[in-house]
């Protein structure tokens, strides 16, 4: 018993990570949004990049923008020099810019409205199960993290802005998550078979008169329509680094792995490259020295140097759009 059990909970934990299911919404992939995102080691610039590339495409450019970050612990309230949080608000000073910071409590309570019901249904139709369940579930790793492509996926079907522009944590983080959608789209597809083994069992301990595997099917379709997203052509994926060996390395790495995963990368970008100081003229040389490797290696790089000014608030932010330029 205690087997079979275990056996229901694994499925139940695949479900679970139902986190993003919901009838896949059959919109075609968006013809005019862009989404675009940087990807990288932490600290190199992907929020600066990513709010200054907003700020800019809203406040210079006229566009409609949506500036929303995935990152766990967020930084584009300290960044933007204004308060955002979980509820999407237009940002004051920057022309048609809409943000949204989601902490991990939220998430949770939001996966919990969204899908909270269907994941009950579904593991209710053969396990003997209490609604504290969805409680439970909702906190297992990678539920918050999901949840957030989700939300990235409901905005994406919403086409109401020019660009979203999709601020990530650091790259292992978000690889991570490709990672979990990829499994969670093929685990599903286990799941619908594992419950059609077992449907003669399940269907005699089923009380309800719900479609335990429409939903499954639903939340596969779901999977499916997020990675499409990811990989579509009008994501415009940016690899970041800094000049140095370690968050070279590791740019190559991950430019291998989203490859894999079908994903285009745009261009390289190569920030805080020094410039030429006087008592830094070592630094500039071993900044210019891997530079060359990047050249050697990617096709499209794009450089940015070291500013003297911190890049933060209005007009840090307006100013550091120069250096974007040419870049989409
Ligand atoms: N070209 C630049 N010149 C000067 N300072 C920069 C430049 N780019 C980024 N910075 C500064 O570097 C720091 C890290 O940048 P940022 O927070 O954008 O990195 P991140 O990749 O988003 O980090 P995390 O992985 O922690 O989210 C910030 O203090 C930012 O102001
Ligand atoms: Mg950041």
């Amino acid at each position: 018993m205690t087997c079979i059990l275990n056996g229901y909970i694994s499925l139940s934990i695949i479900l679970l990570i139902g986190k993003g299911i919901i009838a896949a919404a059959s919109y075609g992939i968006g013809d005019y949004m862009k989404i675009v995102s940087f990807w990288g080691k932490g600290g190199v610039g992907k929020t600066t990049c990513s709010a200054s590339l907003a700020a800019g495409l809203s406040e210079l450019e006229g566009k409609e923008v949506l500036l929303i970050t995935t990152d766990p612990t967020p930084t584009l309230s300290d960044v933007l020099n204004v308060r955002i949080g979980p509820k999407l608000k237009k940002v004051d000073g920057f022309g048609n810019l809409y943000a949204v910071e989601i902490d991990e409590k939220t998430v949770i309570e939001e996966w919990k409205t969204r899908f909270g019901d269907e994941v009950y249904e579904v593991l209710s139709s053969f396990l003997p199960v209490g609604r504290d369940i969805i409680d439970y579930i909702s906190r297992a790793p990678g539920i918050a993290d999901q949840f957030m492509l989700y939300i990235l996926y409901e905005k994406w079907n919403e086409q109401a802005y020019d660009f979203m522009i999709w601020d990530t944590p650091a790259s292992s983080g978000s690889i991570r998550l490709l990672r979990i959608e990829e499994e969670f789209y093929s685990h599903l597809g286990d799941a619908v078979r594992m419950y059609l083994r077992l449907k003669g069992f399940l269907e005699k301990m089923r009380k309800g008169k719900k479609e335990p595997l429409r939903l499954i099917d639903e939340w596969r379709e779901l999977a499916k329509g997020i990675f499409d997203m990811l990989t579509c052509g009008d994501h415009l994926l940016y690899l970041i680094s800094i000049p140095e060996r370690v968050s070279y390395l590791l740019t190559k790495r991950l430019y291998n792995e989203l490859e894999e995963f079908g994903i285009n990368i745009r261009a390289i970008v190569v920030n805080r490259v020094i410039k030429e100081y006087g008592c830094l003229k070592r630094v500039r040389e071993a900044h210019l020295s891997i530079l060359k490797e990047f050249k050697a290696n990617f096709e499209r790089v794009h450089v940015i140097e070291n500013e003297d000014y911190e890049p933060v608030g209005r007009n840090g932010l307006l100013k550091f759009y120069d250096n974007l330029e040419g870049l989409l």
